[in-house]
C-alpha cells in the first residue's frame, strides 16, 4: 500500500507524520523491514532524520530512500514498493513531484495543525487531489480543548471533510524526536490502525493485504473490505532462504509476501488432508 503524506504548506508535520506512520507500521506487523519511507522533498528532512538516527547508533528500523519524479511515476508495481508492506511518501509542498506523489498513492494523508491558516491549506490540498484517490486530514500538533482546536474539528466536520478520528497532540516528545527512532507512537499508532468508529479511514492495517501494490487503482480496490476470511496476525519464523525465495516468488508473480505465504500454507495444509 502506498500512502502519501502531503500538504501545500511547509512545517505542518509531514515528515514527522511519515516517520511515525512507518514506525507504527513496524510495530503493527512486527516486521521492521515492512515499511519504506520515500523522501520526495528537496529539503530531505526524512533522510536527515534517518542519518542522524544511524549516527546515534539507534537506527529507525525501516528503509528511507530518496525519491524523485521518475521514482514516483514508476512506484506502482515497482519491486521496491512490492517488497514492502507499506510505502510512505514524504511529499514536497508543491510542483510536479507533489502531483506524482499524490497520483501514485492508495491513500493521501493531509496533516494540518489546529490553526485557521493550516485549515485553508489543507482544504486546498484536499481539493487538488484527483477524484478517486482516498484522502483524509489528520489533525496534528493540536492542543485539545482549546477553542482553536475545537473550531478546527468543527469546521472540518461541518464541511464534511474526511478526517482521522485520531488527533495528534502537540508534544515535546514528538518535537524532540527528530533524528531519533520514535519510541512512543502516541496517537500515530491509532491513526495508523484507524478507529473502528472512524469516519474517514477504516483500518489501514486490516486493508493492507487486500490493497496489493501496483493493482489497487480506485477507492474500491483499496478499501474492498474484509477479504473472504479475515487476516490474523501471527508470529512464525522461517528460514532466511525460504523468505528470500518467497519474496522472489512474490516479485515474479505480482503478489505480496503475505499472499504468497498464505497461499503456500493453504496449498500445503489442504494437500495433507
Ligand atoms: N505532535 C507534535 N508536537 C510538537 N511538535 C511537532 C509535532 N509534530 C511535528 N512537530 C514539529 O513541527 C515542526 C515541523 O514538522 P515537520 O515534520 O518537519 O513538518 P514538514 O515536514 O511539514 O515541514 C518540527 O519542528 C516538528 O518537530
Ligand atoms: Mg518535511
Amino acid at each position: 500500500m502506498i500512502v502519501t503524506v502531503a500538504n501545500a504548506k511547509g512545517g505542518v508535520a509531514k515528515t514527522t507524520t511519515a516517520v511515525y506512520l512507518c514506525a507504527a507500521h513496524g510495530l503493527a506487523v512486527d516486521d521492521m523491514d515492512g515499511a519504506l519511507l520515500l523522501d520526495a522533498d528537496v529539503q530531505a528532512s526524512a533522510s536527515l532524520w534517518r542519518d542522524m538516527a544511524d549516527e546515534h547508533g539507534d537506527p529507525l528500523g525501516f528503509d528511507v530512500c530518496p525519491a524523485n519524479l521518475s521514482t514516483l511515476r514508476r512506484l506502482r508495481g515497482s519491486s521496491a514498493a512490492r517488497l514492502h508492506g507499506l510505502a510512505v511518501v514524504d511529499a514536497p509542498p508543491q510542483g510536479p513531484v507533489l502531483e506524482a506523489a499524490v497520483r501514485c498513492a492508495d491513500f493521501v494523508v493531509v496533516p494540518a495543525s489546529d490553526s485557521p491558516l493550516d485549515l485553508q491549506q489543507a482544504w486546498a490540498t484536499m481539493a487538488a487531489i484527483p477524484q478517486g484517490v482516498p484522502k483524509a486530514v489528520l489533525v496534528v500538533r493540536a492542543e485539545p480543548r482549546t477553542t482553536a482546536c475545537m473550531e478546527t474539528i468543527a469546521a472540518l466536520d461541518g464541511e464534511g471533510t474526511p478526517r482521522f478520528d485520531a488527533v495528534v497532540r502537540k508534544r515535546q516528545d514528538i518535537k524532540r524526536c527528530m533524528g531519533a527512532r520514535p519510541v512512543k507512537l502516541w496517537e500515530y499508532a491509532r491513526a495508523y490502525r484507524g478507529d473502528p468508529g472512524g469516519r474517514a479511514m477504516r483500518n489501514m492495517q486490516a486493508y493492507k493485504p487486500a490493497a496489493r501494490m501496483g493493482s489497487a487503482g480506485s477507492l474500491d480496490d483499496v478499501f474492498r473490505g474484509e477479504p473472504a476470511s479475515e487476516w490474523v496476525k501471527t508470529s512464525v519464523s522461517m528460514r532466511r532462504e525460504t523468505r528470500r525465495r518467497a519474496k522472489r516468488y512474490a516479485l515474479d508473480h505480482d503478489m505480496s509476501l503475505q499472499e504468497v505465504v498464505d497461499a503456500a500454507l493453504r496449498a500445503y495444509v489442504d494437500g495433507l488432508r
